[in-house]
């Protein structure tokens, strides 16, 4: 399928986005493990999460649809079925390694493939720490690649130094933790989302963060079953929260997004390129902040994107690029090797299409330099099948002279469906805005 994209009209829109990809996965799979059933609404019903719903359905588990966006887990303790065949986690690489962690601690064998994207992603960053603690894996791919062949049970908790900055790989071992006897201590090179250890916590599971970031998870304790909501999805809202940034006069608010900080440094970025941001926190009962963000659009400046920060925004990554190139002066994206192991090597993916528009970009083995601003021009753009490229692409169309045309653009349903009617309605507002007062105060998002 193509997508279509031109030149938008001033933004001033108030909008709402579909629930938080990574808490709707963690949430399945933790209601699943629990005593009873949860009941989780503002579930994202994209194809990433189903394939983790259909997981756990083919491990036993009974899962209704009340209405649409709402899942009832019916939880059956750590107590999972073999499964009767393979279990196909299609291009989510959440579902396989957050699946691992959860396999690991089961006494069957189970296989798990995944698409063609999916195939080639590293796997070796699970299996090793999964095989410490006492997991029989074997990766039928070359390089330690899916399929996963995993017969679990009898695990023991491990102290566990992360190489590498991956929430996956954290909730891969604090899932099998739970699972094990004793317990388990993950320290993370770099903090990472952090929703699998809030999760936990919120469904009444101990576990412990020590000052210096390592969170230990005391195994063998069931959650208690409790109901859910998912908060918006702050990287999805990162595409128009972008677009309203980069466009002088333009105006977004965003209702009930996802607002936890090991998310909210996107906002930073867009601040540090000359953005008006302000969110405001509505409520954390959830242990997950959720709230409203609002953006006044301005001419952008480049800035640098480095370190720490990061991991807390690889998946902003694709469209703070398209950012830079519409920014004045250079924008340079550091330490982001981790985006070339992604749906598709995002740094490439990224730099062909900026190319392709018209802008200048230098690839760098960890990230680009971009050097701004660019009178984009329309393109027939690849989507290389990955969803962030194919959102992060049709913000620049927006942006560009002519008309934008994204291949492939069926790939935005593994994260956002709804995204081409939200581009519509962007492009060619219709209602009139009725604008609910916010509850709590806006403060400026931290640079
Ligand atoms: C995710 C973690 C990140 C992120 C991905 C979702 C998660 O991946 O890029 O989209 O839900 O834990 P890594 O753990 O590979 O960094």
């Amino acid at each position: 399928m193509d997508l279509r994209v031109r030149r938008a009209p001033r933004i001033d829109a108030e909008i709402t986005v579909p629930g938080d990809k990574s808490i709707s996965h963690r949430a399945a799979i933790i209601a699943a493990l629990s005593n009873g059933v949860c009941r989780i609404d503002g579930f994202l019903n994209a194809d990433d999460c189903m394939r983790t719903v259909e997981a756990l359905r083919t491990l036993g588990i009974r899962i209704d649809e009340p209405e649409p966006n709402t899942i009832c887990v019916h939880g059956k303790k750590h107590v999972l079925m073999p499964p009767e065949d393979e279990i196909d986690c299609g291009n989510s690489a959440t579902t396989m390694r957050l699946l691992a962690g959860l396999l690991a601690g089961q006494k069957f064998e189970t296989r798990l493939v995944g698409d063609a994207s999916l195939s080639k992603r590293p796997m070796e960053r699970v299996i090793t720490p999964l095989r410490e603690m006492g997991a029989d894996i074997v990766a039928e791919g070359p390089d330690n690649t899916a399929p996963l062949r995993i017969r679990g049970g009898n695990l023991h908790g491990i102290k566990y130094e992360m190489p590498l900055a991956s929430a996956q790989v954290k909730s891969a071992i604090l899932l099998a933790g739970l699972l094990a006897k004793g317990k388990t201590t993950v320290t993370e090179l770099a903090a990472t989302r952090d929703h699998t250890e809030r999760m936990l916590r919120y469904f009444f599971v101990r576990t412990t963060r020590s000052e210096k970031g390592a969170v230990t998870i005391f195994g063998e304790q069931v959650p208690e079953s409790r109901d859910f909501h998912v908060p918006g999805d702050l990287s999805s809202a990162a595409y128009w929260l972008t677009a309203a940034a980069a466009q002088p006069g333009g105006h977004l608010l965003v209702r009930d997004l996802g607002l936890n900080t090991t998310r909210t440094p996107v906002l930073g970025v867009l601040v540090r390129m000359g953005a008006q941001v302000r969110e405001a926190v509505e409520d954390v009962d959830q242990l997950e902040a959720r709230g409203v963000v609002e953006v006044n659009g301005a001419l952008l400046k480049g800035t640098v994107i480095q370190g720490k920060e990061v991991p807390l925004l690889l998946d902003e990554l694709p469209v703070l690029a398209v950012a830079g190139a519409l920014a004045h002066g250079t924008t340079i994206i550091k330490h982001a090797q981790e985006l070339r192991v992604k749906e598709t090597d995002r740094i490439a993916a990224i730099a062909h299409n900026l190319r392709a528009m018209g802008a200048q970009v230098i690839e760098l083995s960890d990230g680009m330099e971009i050097h701004g601003p660019a009178p984009l021009r329309g393109a027939r753009l690849p989507s290389f099948g990955d969803h962030r490229i194919a959102m992060a692409f049709a913000i620049a169309g927006l942006f560009a002279d002519g008309d934008t045309v994204i291949q492939d653009a069926e790939c935005i349903e593994i994260s956002y469906p709804g995204f081409e009617a939200a581009l519509d309605e962007m492009v060619n507002p219709k209602r009139a805005q009725t604008s609910t007062p916010v509850i709590g105060s806006f403060t400026s998002a931290p640079e």
